[in-house]
């Protein structure tokens, strides 16, 4: 039985495809990252597989159930997905944002547990906002929100955690925080990730796979050395690139230098 599927998935709005049609098959505890140009699908893809978006065809597999057809809150213990752009009330306190994450576990209706205050602190340590926390979300710089949202997802303790494009706003030290806090998570608690990156190197860092889509199609699918070099670059983004295989700590790392738009 496959873990996470998305089967045939043909999506997109307004009667159009975006995706046509595209089949995955995620194992569980492994980190995969969308890659491709503005426009390509990755949103709309991952949109589908967080269930946001019912699909034209196909379906989105949890060890063999179509996730449209569980009950939201089934669904929203096990997978989680933090979208693009989301919005909150910007009067909505940090710590208020991150409780919503909490909502498939207690219901509206029901007290916070014990178990919820934890897992909110935890998401606010973990996620570095610990001194921000009875900040309001308009307060915020345009990084802290970025990490308020990640806590919120975090705070909901999926084990497939879905993320668009997570390191938008946030520096580069924030940026490797974020991403070594989710690779400490998948190898720890076996968290599977799949997200949306643009930087290509650090998709090659902290990913296990790469997935590259163009005009709504996959092409390519596999460990980042495979997947990023020249040729696949060339096609998928339309630049020149150079990339080096370079070895830290003992660790082979893939660096893609880009070195101008092909003419
Ligand atoms: N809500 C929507 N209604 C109609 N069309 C949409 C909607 N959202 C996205 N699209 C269109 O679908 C296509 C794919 O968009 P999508 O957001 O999936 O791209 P993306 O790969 O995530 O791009 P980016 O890197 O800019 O985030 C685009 O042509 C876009 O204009
Ligand atoms: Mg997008």
């Amino acid at each position: 039985m496959s873990y996470f599927r998305v089967a045939s998935l043909r999506v997109g709005y307004a009667g159009q495809d975006v995706i046509k049609t595209i089949s995955l098959t995620f194992d569980k505890g492994r980190i995969s990252t969308i890659i491709g140009p503005n426009g390509s699908g990755k949103s709309t893809l991952l949109k589908a597989a967080g269930r946001l978006l019912k699909p034209y065809s196909g379906a989105i597999l949890l060890e063999n159930s179509d996730i449209f057809a569980m009950e939201d809150r089934a669904v929203a213990k096990r997978l989680g997905i933090l979208p693009q752009s989301p919005t909150a009330p910007m009067d909505l306190p940090v710590h208020c944002l991150v409780a919503y994450g909490r909502t498939p576990h207690h219901g509206f209706f029901n007290n916070f547990s014990k178990e919820d205050q934890e897992a909110v602190s935890w998401a606010i340590e973990a996620t570095g906002l610990a001194d921000k926390r009875f900040k309001r979300i308009g307060q915020l710089s345009g990084g802290e929100r970025q990490r308020a949202w990640i806590a919120m997802a975090l705070a909901q303790k999926p084990e497939i955690l879905l993320l668009d494009e997570p390191t938008t706003y946030l520096d580069i030290h924030h940026q490797f925080e974020v991403l070594e806090l989710l690779q400490g998570l998948n190898r720890d608690h076996n968290l599977t990730v799949i997200m949306v990156l643009h930087d290509l190197n650090l998709a090659a860092s902290f990913s296990h796979r790469i997935i590259a889509l163009k005009d709504g199609i996959m092409v390519a699918d596999g460990d980042p050395e495979r997947v990023l070099n020249t040729e696949t670059i060339s096609e998928v983004f339309n630049i020149r690139s150079k990339v080096l295989r370079i070895s830290e700590d003992g660790i082979s790392k893939t660096v893609a230098i880009p070195l101008g738009v092909r003419h």
